[in-house]
């Protein structure tokens, strides 16, 4: 230990980039699959035509495994039936929070066109998250607890000058000229995001945020599309602990293979899930188009996958059809075995039910589509002849 006392505030937190090398042979030699992962999930993220589709599902995800972390337990269900609803859905405050992330995150991703990420960019998201209106912390009294015996594991530093100093040297590591592979930079400035700790809560998931965004910002993704806390989420206790061995050890190593291997991992589940969705879609389209051709368009299509509960009017706002004529196709879809009708309160809802089975589950199964009778071999007219 360095003289670290997990009661007191850690003022002495060192300022970025660390003295210690962060390009170890390790490291690089892991940057090297990291980067392929990812740029497979660039390639296969735009074979998808309409991209909404995917900004609107594995952040959606995304934001279910993050909030989880905080013990905020949703399921896809209910935040995908939520995500096509309007604000006061009466979805229950889990699903609400999960929301609130998926906004942060959206958010974040269009004002990248404006600025660079920055302090300010960190407090609009947590705004944003916890929906309160809150600003780099003032008053001392933070600390992280273990669970579940609420022990005292480290104390952030404290004073807001402090604070907004650590926070400008974290800005400029995250945006200066540097030959730092971005992904240990990511890796690093996550490490020293929750370190500072600015904020009263929501750190955690702000810095999740924030690692999504700045891989898009350095070109390595195309979208918010990165499913990244699953990976944290499933090694929770890992995470943690490294994050804290950092600090009492100066163990920067452990703690950025750690990070390489979750946005390797994750680049992979996320592509195979992008190409599943894909497949799916494509396979759908053909359905429709073969069993129900007059009502088959691509923008249906899309619209279907865009919201996996879909109601008449977002049919109509993407202007694929008219309000008659929208409830009209929505109703075929449901009788070809397409869609799943379901009430709530005074809503039709149509559920995408293969679409939500296949982003809930690892091995991007779902229930095989109906046969169209054009996939059926037609009969020859002889065979038709045998049958009076
Ligand atoms: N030893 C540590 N040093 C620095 N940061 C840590 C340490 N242990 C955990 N953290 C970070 O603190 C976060 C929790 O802080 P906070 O409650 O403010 O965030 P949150 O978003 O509300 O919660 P959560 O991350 O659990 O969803 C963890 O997610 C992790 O990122
Ligand atoms: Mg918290």
């Amino acid at each position: 230990m360095n003289g670290f006392d997990p009661s007191k505030p850690f003022n002495r937190l060192p300022k970025l980039p660390p003295t210690v090398d962060l390009e170890t042979r390790a490291i690089l030699k892991k940057c090297v699959p990291v980067h392929a992962a990812l740029a497979a999930l660039r390639e296969r993220g735009r074979q998808i035509p309409d991209q909404t589709v995917l900004i609107n599902a594995i952040p959606l995800m995304e934001a279910k495994d993050s909030s989880a972390i905080e013990n905020i337990v949703t399921t896809n269900d209910a935040l995908f039936r939520d995500a096509s609803l309007k604000e006061d859905s009466g979805a229950d405050p889990a699903t609400k929070e999960a929301a609130r992330y998926r906004a942060a995150l959206h958010h974040g991703f269009v004002a990248l066109d404006k600025r660079p990420i920055s302090t300010k960019s960190a407090v609009d998201i947590c705004r944003e998250l916890k929906g309160v209106d809150l600003d780099v912390r003032r008053v001392p009294g933070t600390t992280l607890k273990n669970h579940p015996r609420q022990e005292v594991i480290y104390t952030p530093p404290q004073g807001e000058d402090l604070l907004r100093d650590l926070l400008a040297n974290w800005e400029t590591f995250l945006n200066a000229e540097t030959d730092i592979d971005p992904v240990v930079r990511m890796a690093a400035a996550h490490y020293q995001f929750e370190a500072i700790h600015p904020f009263v809560d929501g750190n955690g998931r702000t810095g999740r945020v924030l690692n999504i965004l700045f891989l898009i910002q350095e070109g390595l993704l195309d979208q918010p599309t990165l499913y990244l806390s699953r990976y944290i989420l499933k090694h929770r206790a890992d995470y943690y602990r490294l994050l804290l061995e950092v600090t009492t050890k100066d163990a920067w190593e452990p703690w950025i293979l750690f990070m390489l291997d979750g946005v390797e991992s994750t680049a992979r589940w996320t592509t195979e899930k992008v190409g599943a969705v894909h497949d799916l879609i494509e396979a759908t389209a053909q359905y429709v188009r073969d069993a129900a051709p007059k009502i088959y368009s691509r923008e249906l299509i899309d619209a279907i996958f865009t919201q996996a509960y879909c109601r008449i009017g977002n049919v109509v706002e993407l202007k694929v059809a008219k309000r008659e004529a929208a409830s009209k196709y929505l109703q075929q879809l449901v009788r070809i075995g397409i869609l799943r009708e379901e009430k709530v309160g005074r809503e039709k809802l149509f559920l995408n039910f293969r679409y939500l089975q296949l982003l809930g589950n690892d091995d991007n199964h779902y229930e095989a589509l109906p046969v169209s009778n054009s996939n059926i071999s037609p009969r020859r007219s002889s065979d038709a002849i045998e049958d009076h």
